[in-house]
């Protein structure tokens, strides 16, 4: 089964939020935001603004009925500020007019005096004033102290790695409308949909029952709304509670990349002991997270970074610690692998450059040094059913290693001007929610009387194509044709009190739900058949909408069935709750086992270098990825390829630059540089590992959305490789993109 949606959305029929047939006296937000990264706000002059004709209302945080907070984590941002700024992008108030054209207009003729104070955008200026989010957090096993002194080899190094854009397709956007005694509809293109109910609520001071949000699909999220869709969302809210008027909200694509939050720039400095057979015996890093001006979710995916700290690899004694860095930069967000990009990225630097002075390549210490069952990780979870070795190996085997080595190596000999570089990149990435309390979901499923049946879950479609699984579990647990079966919109009074959709978790949760809904609708199904047919209830069965017995169809078709249940007043429909058994983690002691499980695999990726002119091609990316027993291939190497690629964006052309007062220079897709089929590898070849998933994955078929992100981390290392072949004297460094500009630099030093 392919995506359900493609058909629709190939002929541009599907519905984003930008394709509502808006509401006869519609009126139009654009955002008023700071021109400077911080300042006091002396002055706002709105009043020629005011004036134009067609501007309704200007709304301030002075507008605001309830709390001006909108902080999920730490409550520490405002939605409109009130007398500073801390950001180029934060919004001080929404023009509200009868076009947006109006609207637009009016924005440009706000005065506003600021006494502009010192900028902070780096991690390390922060870190060296001790502005911080929130305290330093760290993750220990074994001792590091006596470790480093039992090491052979020491070696100390840092690491950058960049933000990056989430360039969804669909920019934020809302539309939202008053209901009747003040209730109030919120459409929004979020991954949240109960984040951006709560947060509306406290800041429109009313129940959260009075606001309902819905969701029909996003043209995109990677992370991006997960918590930064609820401002624009809000502000729509407060719209409609101040003027009782509909109010519909879309960032353009400029705005959108000033004001939201990004991937979080890391800055890290590591250390890592090694004994004399390659051993890792110690490791130690301190992460700088640039986590913006607020707190956002960075809390949590810093903590996700030090879980994914010491990616594929058994390290008996580490201390991993995440400083959250406070700056004027917008506040970082979450970006699909959550954290755990950044952390993986340092010790795989770490590795090659122990690699380097060692003189030997990166994979040998990479290969010695997997996970094995049994290993503990820092935060105390036991690896069990560990598949890094067998993708490894998998892999190895499948590109024919040694011999494509000698092919690399004989090129390298033959050509002067270009130079092949290659490189492994395992990936171990654990699945649930770090926070064991967001990890539950519910279903609720309807069967008509037709036949046909709605399902309601907590998840957002957002491309990668939870609908569609959802879809298929429906039908085949109740045997029927997935014609018959729709996934409703997503929306908060049918299924309440939702996480995100986030963390790849999205159909083992929800999906899980569905099954327990689907499997309680079944069982008195089932009943009713076995009074129908004059059998027993063991022997029914539901195939291709008809009910059997053993293994003969009998006359009795799921239509029929369903008649007769509802003649017989059963209910057709359920509602069920899943949540994750068996995980926890304690805080204090940053102890216990978070993960239901980890998803393993390794890729394997082959650059040319042009050494004249520093550009370079991904010639192919080989990937052995373990699915567990995928319920849908072909939609699980989309989301692969799609993550890589992906992934080696960020690792290589993605370059988000401020300037020293905090503004941002790539504010466009001129000046953004995202993967186009060109840079993309010229062979991407993603192979399943047999393995046999978990059962705490939906039917055994393991979540997929972020880890294959990570596989990109390997594009970086092949370039390193590639441009030594060329310039051995050159000095590693670990300063993420590669730019052909930097690839240049390196050639020639
Ligand atoms: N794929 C598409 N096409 N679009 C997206 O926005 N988001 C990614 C990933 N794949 C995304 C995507 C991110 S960040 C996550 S956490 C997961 O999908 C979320 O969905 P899932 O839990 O259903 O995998
Ligand atoms: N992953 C993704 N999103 C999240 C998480 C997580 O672990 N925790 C809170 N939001
Ligand atoms: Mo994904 S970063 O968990 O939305």
């Amino acid at each position: 089964m392919k995506n359900k949606d493609s058909y629709t959305h190939v002929r541009g029929e599907s519905l984003f939020v930008d394709d509502i047939n808006i509401r006869e006296g519609t009126l139009h937000g654009v955002v008023f935001d700071a021109s400077v990264a911080h300042a006091k706000i002396v002055n706002v002059d709105y009043s020629a603004a005011e004036a134009l004709a067609g501007v309704v209302k200007i709304l301030t945080y002075k507008d605001i009925p309830g709390q001006n907070q909108i902080g999920a984590i730490i409550q520490d941002e405002p939605l409109f500020a009130e007398d500073e700024v801390h950001y180029q992008g934060q919004p001080i108030a929404l023009i509200l007019a009868e076009t947006l054209t109006i609207a637009k207009k009016a924005v440009k003729l706000i005065k506003i005096v600021f006494d502009e104070l010192p900028v902070v955008t780096t991690a390390k200026e922060a870190f060296d004033k001790a502005s911080f989010i929130n305290p330093a957090r760290t993750f220990k096993i074994g001792n590091n102290e006596d470790a480093f002194d039992n090491c052979k080899y020491v070696f100390e190094g840092e690491t950058y790695t960049n933000g990056q854009e989430h360039l969804y397709l669909e920019t934020q956007g809302v539309y939202a409308y008053p209901l009747e005694n003040g209730n109030i509809k919120i459409i929004s293109s979020t991954q949240g949909p109960t984040s951006v109910q709560k947060i509306a609520a406290s800041v429109l001071g009313v129940a959260m029952h009075k606001i309902e949000v819905e969701v029909i699909r996003l043209g995109g999220g990677f992370g991006g709304k997960e918590d930064q869709a609820t401002p624009w969302a809000t502000m729509a809210a407060l719209g409609v509670a101040v003027l009782n008027k509909p109010v519909k909200l879309i960032l353009e694509r400029h705005d959108d990349m000033r004001m939201t939050g990004k991937r979080h720039p890391y800055e890290s400095f590591f250390k890592i002991g090694l004994d004399e057979d390659l051993k890792i015996i110690a490791f130690e890093v301190d992460y700088l997270q640039n986590s913006g001006a607020a707190a956002d979710l960075s809390p949590a995916i810093a903590e996700r970074t030090l879980f994914h700290g010491t990616n594929s690899y058994f390290v008996p004694n580490a201390k991993l610690t995440v400083h959250s860095c406070k700056t004027n930069l917008p506040p970082n967000t979450a970006f699909r692998g959550f954290g755990g990009p950044q952390g993986m990225f340092v010790i795989e630097a770490a590795i090659e450059m122990a690699a380097e002075k060692l003189n030997i390549p990166a994979y040998k210490i990479q290969e010695v040094n997997l996970l094995q069952d049994y290993d503990e990780f820092p935060y105390g979870q036991i690896a069990k059913n560990v598949e890094i070795k067998n993708s490894w190996n998998q892999l190895k085997k499948d590109i024919d290693f040694e011999n494509k080595l000698k092919e690399i190596k004989e090129y390298n000999k033959q050509h002067d001007s270009t130079k092949l570089g290659y490189s492994f990149m395992p990936i171990t990435f654990g699945i649930s929610f770090t926070n064991t309390m967001m990890n539950h979901a519910r279903a609720l499923v309807h069967v008509y009387q037709d036949g046909s049946v709605g399902i309601s879950t907590g998840a957002v479609e957002m491309g990668q194509s939870v609908n569609t699984k959802l879809l298929q579990i429906a039908a085949m647990k109740f045997g029927i044709n997935s014609s018959k079966v729709k996934i409703e919109t997503t929306n908060t009074t049918r299924v309440a009190n939702t996480s995100p959709t986030a963390a790849s978790a999205t159909t083992d949760l929800n999906g899980k739900a569905l099954l327990m809904a689907c499997d309680a609708i079944q069982d008195r199904l089932e009943s009713v058949a076995s009074r129908v047919l004059k059998v027993d209830k063991e022997s029914i069965f539901f195939k291709d909408n008809f009910i059997y017995i053993k293994d003969e169809k009998s006359s009795l078709s799921w239509d029929t069935l369903i008649m007769e249940a509802f003649a017989r007043r059963i209910s057709l429909s359920e509602t069920a709750h899943y949540s994750t058994p068996k995980i926890h983690f304690d805080k204090t002691k940053e102890k216990g086992h978070p993960f239901a499980y980890h998803v393993y695999g390794t890729a394997f990726t082959i650059v040319k270098l042009d050494c004249l002119r520093g550009i370079y091609d991904i010639e192919s990316v080989d990937i052995v990825h373990d699915f567990g027993k995928s319920m849908n291939i072909g939609i699980d190497k989309g989301q692969v390829e799609g993550a890589l690629v992906q992934g080696i964006g960020w690792m290589t052309m993605e370059e988000i630059t401020y300037d020293t007062k905090g503004r941002l220079l790539s504010n466009s897709l001129s000046t953004y540089k995202v993967p186009d089929i060109y840079s993309a590898p010229k062979n991407i070849n993603v192979k399943a590992m047999e393995s046999n998933g978990h059962y705490m994955a939906i039917l055994k078929s393991k979540a997929v959305g972020e880890p294959p992100l990570m596989y990109g981390i390997g594009t970086y290392f092949a370039l390193q490789n590639a441009i030594k072949a060329f310039n051995p004297k050159c000095k590693l460094r670990f300063n993420a993109p590669m730019t052909p500009e930097k690839v240049l630099l390196s050639l020639y030093e």
